[in-house]
């Protein structure tokens, strides 16, 4: 593969502007080092901040709204985003999917109002404990994926599948690699059989869930893993950096 990792921070409900610091730190760190693609998704509040201080990295949003514009108290639409700098936005989050039931039919929505707004999509999977603890990963993550994607013909091009099993974020417990290797094999295959042997193998595949510069070279390591999405060690210059990193070293082995 000859694409860039991918190192994305997702910032949460976490950052005032006092954060803006950080976002500088990672810019400039970002600059010195540039085998690595680095992008964050700061609250909505700060994208345009965070925009305004990156020469660069990536700012992207952490969800935003399908319609247009509307009565809608609380969202910003894709549109919006862009507006204020973003140029991705993350989307089916578990945290979403969870915390503010969002299905899979409404993620894809998402995903077809934030491409025809032309913002790239990291599109979040996994599967929660109960369903890795049944041996189900695989056909839960196919089929929670073919639910959410559109078949849109130019949508790879501005694709990334997050896969993040519920059970690992923030939890400190990572999938082992082996683990890992097999999902993202089973979504290569389901992107290539959606969008075409050349399409489907340009979409990258990264991680999340727990990753830390300790655990980033092996993570990084595995096979179709083309990158990490980082909750928690992202908000600290020193922590995401160590990450990106780690995975130019394995991505240069
Ligand atoms: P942690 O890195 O804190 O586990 O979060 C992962 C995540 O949810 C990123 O979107």
């Amino acid at each position: 593969m000859a694409q860039r990792p991918y190192i994305v921070g997702n910032w949460k409900m976490n950052g005032t502007r006092a954060m803006l610091s950080e976002a500088r730190a990672i810019d400039r760190a970002a600059q010195r080092l540039m085998k690595v693609e680095v992008a964050i998704a700061p609250p909505a509040t700060l994208i345009h901040a965070v925009h305004k201080e990156a020469d660069q990295i990536w700012v992207g949003a952490q969800d935003c709204h399908q319609s247009e514009s509307g009565a809608y108290t609380g969202d910003i639409s894709a549109a919006m985003a862009a507006d204020a700098g973003a140029k991705f936005v993350i989307l089916g989050h578990s945290e979403r999917r969870g915390g503010h039931g969002e299905t899979d039919a409404s993620v894809k929505k998402k995903v077809q109002a934030a491409l025809g707004a032309s913002l790239a999509v990291i599109l979040c999977c996994g599967e929660s404990e109960d369903v890795r603890d049944k041996g189900k990963e695989l056909a839960f993550v196919t089929k929670q994926l073919s639910a959410s994607l559109p078949k849109m013909g130019n949508a790879a091009e501005k694709l990334t599948i997050a896969y993040e099993p519920i059970w690992a974020i923030g939890t400190g417990k990572t999938a082992t690699p082996d683990d890992i290797g097999a999902v993202h094999a089973a979504i290569r295959k389901l992107l290539v059989d959606l969008y075409g042997a050349e399409q489907g193998a340009e979409v990258r595949i990264i991680y999340g869930g727990s990753v830390k510069p300790e655990n980033a070279r092996e993570l990084m390591s595995v096979p179709e893993v083309g990158g990490a999405l980082v909750g928690g060690a992202s908000l600290a210059a020193d922590s995401f950096m160590g990450i990106a990193a780690a995975a130019a070293d394995a991505f240069e082995e």
